[in-house]
């Protein structure tokens, strides 16, 4: 490989060291399609605005593209002594193209070639991810179709407070994961905002056409402010931010399965395929996948928390800290997307025992909140009916019974209102259909909010972001 690029200004050569620590080929040649794509629109731009002759763009567009099948076809040689993807490229740009090589970098900077480059990328992995959202949503959507009748007890503070239908409760994840997809799409506005030709931080004496090339690689705005451009990471701390979001939904979804799967609860069985056993006890089969989601949040926290604090104070403009914003980026790029992937897997396969479910919603007293709306509706005041229902709980828990198991005789002994239909108030089903109000439980409003989804994931079909539908 040829010199360093920028060994003009130097008398001495870099410590070996020094090159190692501070090379970044390791992450950053990730980038390199969209170094190259980038490249070869800037080339054109030079061009169109006679800054090169048009022989002298064909020529370096030439040489990329051989350098783009090169690494692709693994016959690339990456070296620590590079530095970096844009250094590797131009560099291999010199032996292929000779002296006109030496042109593409005209009006341009590594730092405002960086910007470019991730701005491309994370441009595409978010529309990624937004698309596999969008089929987990699917799979979440016919799971809860599915669960139309299936109860079982809801929870606060981890204690059973009321019933409520599955269909529900997993609906209740279609809501945050729409939340995290229109954050995605939110975060694309600003993500997909061109930075070339800010170079260093001040812009550029050339002529150059920054509209055209936005064009070419399809950015719908050009940064405004040279320096913000070079040393602006927004886009990328909302990107992780929303990660972190999202991951945190898994985390939530995870420890649920994580816990329903256990003895204890006995609510759901894990599919084989997603689970292991242990070495030593036979009996085990253990909850890999979501735990190891649960603990990957972890990592894509960590993620936020490394480009935050990084950022933290940072004069401007671009300063080489920036360069740690890689790896963290990409770890959660690649963590989030195996997350949404595996759940959407994972989720259709996973066995729901209605039996165990319902069983549990049918005590503990869930019904003790429907007692005493009982009670309202026949004209007790709520503090009071609330009063009188505890006081059948505390009867029926010394008398080791649930409220559906007191005689009439019993339960009119806290309230003479109580008559023989206050029996079918206090089943599960019942409890869960009275829900009707806009948003809850009843079976009808959780119909109405999936067919509202269905028709929301159809109708999203043909405008998800990236036309990758
Ligand atoms: N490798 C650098 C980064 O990732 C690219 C920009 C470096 N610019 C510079 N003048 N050293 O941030």
């Amino acid at each position: 490989m040829s010199e360093k690029l920028w060994q003009g200004r130097f008398s001495a050569k870099t410590a070996r060291i020094v090159e190692a620590f501070t090379s970044s080929i390791q992450v950053d040649r990730r980038l390199y399609a969209y170094d190259i794509q980038g490249s070869i629109a800037h080339c054109k731009m030079l061009a169109k605005t006679m800054i090169i002759s048009d022989d002298e763009a064909l020529e370096l567009i030439r040489g990329l593209e051989i350098i783009k099948n090169e690494i692709e076809t693994d016959r690339f040689q990456f070296n620590d002594s590079l530095e970096d993807i844009h250094m590797h490229i131009e560099s291999r740009l010199v032996e292929i193209a000779g002296p006109v090589a030496q042109k593409l970098h005209t009006a341009r900077s590594r730092n405002d070639q960086i910007a470019l480059d991730v701005r491309m990328y994370l441009r595409d992995e978010t529309c990624r991810i937004i698309h596999l959202l969008y089929k987990l949503q699917k799979v979440i959507v016919a799971l809860a179709r599915k669960h139309l009748d299936t109860i079982l007890p809801g929870y606060t503070h981890m204690q059973r407070a009321q019933p409520i239908l599955l269909s529900h409760h997993l609906m209740a994840y279609f809501e945050m994961f729409s939340r995290d997809m229109e954050r995605l799409e939110n975060c694309l506005l600003r993500i997909n905002v061109m930075p070339l030709g800010c170079a260093a931080l001040a812009g550029t004496t050339y002529p150059i056409d920054r509209k055209f090339t936005a064009e070419l690689l399809g950015f719908d705005a050009i940064s405004a402010n040279s320096i913000d451009a070079v040393s602006d990471r927004d886009f990328i701390i909302e990107f992780l931010s929303t990660a972190a979001i999202c991951m945190v939904h898994f985390s939530r979804l995870s420890e649920e399965l994580i816990l329903w799967s256990t003895f204890e609860f006995n609510f759901i069985e894990l599919p084989d395929s997603f689970a292991t056993g242990s070495s030593i006890m036979p009996q085990k089969k253990n909850p890999d996948v979501p735990e190891l989601v649960r603990g990957k949040t972890g990592t894509v926290i960590g993620s936020l928390t490394t480009l935050l604090t990084m950022m933290k104070s940072l004069p401007l403009a671009y300063n080489r800290d920036m360069q740690e914003d890689k790896a963290p980026l990409f770890s959660a790029v690649d963590t989030l997307a195996a997350c949404v992937e595996i759940y959407t897997d994972m989720l259709p396969e996973i066995k729901f025992k209605k039996e165990n479910m319902q069983r549990a919603a049918s005590s503990g007293f869930l019904n003790a909140t429907d007692l005493a709306d009982y009670l309202v509706n026949r004209g007790v005041p709520f503090r009071e009916a609330h009063r009188l229902a505890g006081e059948a709980v505390s009867f029926a828990l010394e008398k080791k019974r649930e409220l559906h198991e007191l005689t009439l005789e019993q339960l009119q002994s806290f309230s003479a209102r109580i008559r023989q239909d206050i029996f079918s108030c206090l089943t599960p089903r019942q409890m869960v259909e009275q829900r009707t109000s806009y948003g809850g439980t009843g079976g009808k409003m959780v119909a109405r909010a999936i067919a509202a989804a269905e028709r929301q994931l159809d109708q999203k079909k043909d405008y998800l972001p990236g036309g990758r539908g």
